[in-house]
């Protein structure tokens, strides 16, 4: 009988360990609440009205920063603020490879957020899918630690990443955030929740996301957060998760049709739920068309005058989200605060141990022996 017993209790220990390592319990908004936990839904946070909801726009840039591109964005988003007189601010996904630190330095100084993008941005996409719990980690929370040291900025500053293709590896990647402490994913896109459309949410229970670029996540991973990436509209009426990759898109040298076109996919969010609308794109569609960064302007000129739109970064995003206020309270609250750093900068000739070519580095630290990669991101 004891015996029997004791059987009986292995077995259901066993089975429950099983559910536990591979798929995540359904969700349920009585026992996932906020601060901390937060079903997959289209809701929004704390129950609020649309009208009482901040609009956030979440504008963010890809790959790495350079001498080329810190011209444009210098251009289009310094000095700007929002309506309540806070410092309007973009997100930086920035992959390590030709990355220059020394303006790394200076966007996070100009208010900016910092958030990792790998440190190869290697190419196929598969490499990704294909991904090892041990590949994600040298590729992200190796390159938190390269980053916080090459642009001198606080590590917990770095709180985001964004997977290359936007491909997923699914349990992978948001296993290493939550191992690494870091916050937020931006790599997920859905085509079935965009309208209403879907906000961040935690992955401590299953996800109702589709899954675009399958492996997806399916493990119960707690107090990791998903951002989603909501796609825009094209002019056919398709759904395009990064702006530079719509399909049929106004012609690049016609500002009116551009600055059009940002308005309307924008007002799908301010009139409908109020989901974070996502300005994700490449600065490669901004310097050589010079409509379409014209119309980028213009467009940001409109939002900062808006009294229930914020122009923020996403990890401002997921901190409403956690402790969400209705848009008259955000208006009055302090600023964000962040602590400045220096920089001194050191211009470096450094050999490549993995391909043997010589590369230039700029960091705000000493120069590292060797060009900074896979398993050796200091470059000692
Ligand atoms: C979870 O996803 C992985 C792929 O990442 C898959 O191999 C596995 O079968 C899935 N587990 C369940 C229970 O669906
Ligand atoms: C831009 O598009 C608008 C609307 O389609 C059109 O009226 C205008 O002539 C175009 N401008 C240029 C410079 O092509």
């Amino acid at each position: 009988m004891k015996c029997l017993a004791l059987l009986a209790l292995l077995l259901v220990s066993s089975v429950s360990l099983a559910e536990d390592s591979s798929t995540a319990a359904p969700c349920d908004p009585e026992t996932c609440k906020l601060p901390h936990c937060r079903c997959s839904s289209t809701d929004i946070p704390g129950g609020l009205a649309a009208r009482d909801t901040p609009q956030f726009v979440v504008v963010a840039f890809e790959d790495s920063v350079h001498e080329e591109n810190i011209v444009t964005y210098r251009r289009v988003l310094y000095n700007r603020r929002n309506s309540n007189g806070c410092a309007a601010s973009a997100t930086f996904f920035v992959s390590h490879l030709y990355t220059n630190y020394v303006f790394v330095n200076e966007l996070y100084n100009r208010g900016h957020e910092v958030a990792l993008h790998s440190m190869t941005h290697m190419n196929p996409s598969t490499y990704w899918r294909d991904a090892t719990y041990d590949v994600i980690k040298q590729e992200f929370a190796d390159q938190r630690v390269q980053m916080s040291h090459f642009a001198n900025i606080p590590y917990d500053s770095i709180t985001g990443m964004r997977l290359p293709f936007l491909q997923l590896s699914g349990d992978n990647s948001y296993r290493v955030m939550s191992d690494y402490g870091l916050k937020y994913d931006s790599s997920w896109a859905t085509n079935a929740f965009t309208n209403p459309a879907l906000w961040p949410y935690t992955l401590d229970y299953q996800s109702t996301q589709d899954c675009l670029a399958p492996p997806c996540p399916n493990a119960s991973i707690p107090g990791v957060w998903v951002k989603p990436i909501i796609p825009w509209v094209d002019l056919d009426g398709n759904p395009c998760s990064l702006v530079h990759e719509c399909y049929n898109s106004p012609d690049r040298f016609n500002e009116t049709e551009w600055f059009q076109f940002f308005l309307s996919n924008f007002e799908r969010h301010y009139f409908g739920n109020r989901a974070p609308f996502g300005v994700f794109l490449l600065e490669a569609i901004l310097y050589p068309f010079p409509a379409v960064q014209n119309a980028l302007e213009r467009f940001l000129d409109v939002i900062n005058n808006l009294e229930d739109v914020f122009m923020v970064t996403a990890d401002e995003v997921i901190e409403w989200v956690k402790n969400p206020v209705p848009v008259n309270e955000y208006r009055t609250q302090a600023c964000r605060q962040f602590i400045p750093t220096t920089c001194v900068a050191s211009q470096c000739e450094v050999i490549s141990s993995y391909d043997g070519r010589e590369y230039e580095f700029e960091s705000c630290n000493v120069c590292p022996r060797v060009y900074p990669w896979l398993g050796n991101p200091l470059g000692q």
